[in-house]
């Protein structure tokens, strides 16, 4: 809660500082908003694991990841006065008294009232332990500044888990302490979905059954599982991008606008339409896995964990009744991108005598997420010096143009600076959380049950199979991609 602040004193500690999130994304998403003064004042990080480091060897370790990821704002003076706040604390996640040492260190360095932001960038196998040691040493208590801990994904490995999982961090910490990451949300394109549809008044006003088709939302990775092998052969691509990142970004293209934009008014709205999907027809579920996916180290010889899936659904409530959403995500993918393409109907009439060859094209509204942010707007023009003849044409946006190079912070970077303030706009609710695996879980018992359906098989390089075209041509629909060239 904004009030418990003490707003200019913050110790951020990093449960698992030695992993690749803290040196990839962590440590420079604080360093560049340290840079750009959004820090407090006074603030420590504190970087807790079980590996021997110390304080000056985490640094050198961090300095690298810092010079590489956040390379506009780095210099060597400003890492320098930056890495004079970072320590490190070796311990183990299950012992007590390794969090009474930590909080020992702490109060040290605090001398007094300090905000604490608790970031668990560890295996989701320690989470209950951690949490429940914080709670043993009142480290969850805030009668000396807030006491806020971030919590990283996955969230529970399907509905009971996740269940449990919620039962246990509210045992130690209220709701308002508690900040589920999806770093999807901290995306600028993500958020801009909101100020699209909400700070502008002709797209509301066509945002809906009357005048929608279809929603696609695809978010396709060219790279593929590399070292996370061993994580992501127990996960998958559901557990992985759908229960989170695709079902955030399906809230945020079919949400109702929130009375107000706080926390609570938000997440309401994102709430409701998790429970108005209906649930999902096994048919319209696709799952594959990319040819040589099972000679990577680390995964199963005759693995069954897919690294695609594409699926329809259907929001059922007044404004979506009868619009078909098709979802797809997956690895080794032919581009790399994040896009969300509005189709429109198509006119109720068309007056021109155009011969049938010369088919027109409905309207797209494309949002890039990712990469080369922007929109697209695709619309009919006539073809110059042709009676007959219309062209399909493209009215773009692209951030970089409007806002200039460099301008679209990472995700991390709003997202940690949120949770200092205690601001869980951006952050996952307990029961938005539950509520994404109850549509999600149905598909993975499916998919590990007893008759489970079939694998299909896709190369790299391409965009899935053949079987997610079809879910669309079933429909007289095909996957639009404005934002990824082909
Ligand atoms: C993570 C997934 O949450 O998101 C990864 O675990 C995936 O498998 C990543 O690659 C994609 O994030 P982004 O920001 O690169 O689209």
């Amino acid at each position: 809660m904004a009030d418990k602040n003490t707003q200019n004193m913050a110790s951020i500690v990093i449960f698992g500082a030695t992993g690749d999130l803290t040196h990839r994304k962590l440590i420079p998403a604080l360093f560049s908003q340290y840079c750009k003064g959004n820090l407090p004042e006074q603030f420590s990080i504190t970087g807790f694991a079980f590996d021997d480091e110390t304080s000056d060897s985490l640094r050198e370790r961090l300095q690298d990841g810092v010079a590489t990821f956040a390379k506009d704002k780095y210099t060597d003076d400003s890492w320098k006065t930056f890495a004079e706040r970072i320590h490190y604390i070796k311990g183990n996640l299950t012992e007590v008294t390794d969090f009474e040492a930590l909080d020992k260190h702490l109060s040290d360095i605090e001398d007094g009232a300090s905000d604490r932001l608790y970031y668990l960038a560890i295996s989701p196998r320690f989470i209950e332990s951690t949490v429940n040691n914080l709670g043993n040493t009142g480290m969850n208590i805030e009668d000396n500044g807030a006491r806020k801990i971030i919590i990283e994904k996955p969230f529970g490995h399907d509905l009971e888990s996740a269940i449990a999982l919620n039962d246990v961090v509210h045992s130690v910490f209220q709701e308002d302490q508690i900040f589920r990451i999806d770093h999807y949300l901290g995306k600028e394109t993500a958020q801009n979905l909101l100020f699209f549809r909400f700070a502008n008044t002709v797209f509301e006003s066509v945002w809906d059954r009357a005048h929608i088709d279809n929603v696609q939302i695809s978010v396709t990775e060219s790279v593929d599982v590399g070292h996370r092998a061993g994580y992501y052969d127990t996960a998958g691509v559901l557990r992985d991008m759908f229960q989170n990142h695709l079902l955030q970004l399906l809230t945020l293209t079919a949400m109702e606008p929130p009375a107000s934009f706080n926390a609570n008014e938000l997440r309401n709205e994102k709430v409701k339409v998790l429970r108005a999907v209906r649930p999902l027809e096994m048919k319209n579920v696709v799952r594959a896995q990319y040819r040589d996916y099972r000679d990577t180290k680390g995964v199963a010889d005759k693995s069954m964990t897919p690294t695609f899936a594409a699926l329809k659904l259907h929001v059922d409530n007044w404004r979506w009744q009868g619009v078909p959403f098709y979802l797809r995500s997956g690895k080794a993918l032919k581009n790399k991108g994040t896009e969300i393409t509005i189709q429109f109907k198509k006119p109720p009439r068309m007056m021109f005598d155009l011969p049938s060859e010369f088919e027109t094209h409905p309207n797209m509204l494309s949002m890039c997420i990712q990469p080369d942010e922007g929109v697209h707007f695709s619309f009919e023009a006539k073809k110059p010096s042709d009676p007959y003849r219309s062209q399909s044409v493209d009215m773009e946006f692209h951030y970089m143009d409007a806002f200039g190079e460099g301008a679209i912070p990472e995700a991390y970077e709003r997202l940690l600076v949120d949770a200092l303030n205690g601001d869980a706009s951006l952050f996952i609710r307990s029961d938005e959380i539950e509520t994404a695996w109850r549509i999600i879980d149905p598909i993975l018992q499916y998919w590990e049950g007893d008759i489970p359906p079939p694998m299909f098989f896709y190369e790299r390089n391409t965009w899935g199979p053949l079987q997610a075209d079809k879910l669309l041509k079933d429909d007289e629909f095909d996957w639009n991609i404005a934002c990824m060239h082909d």
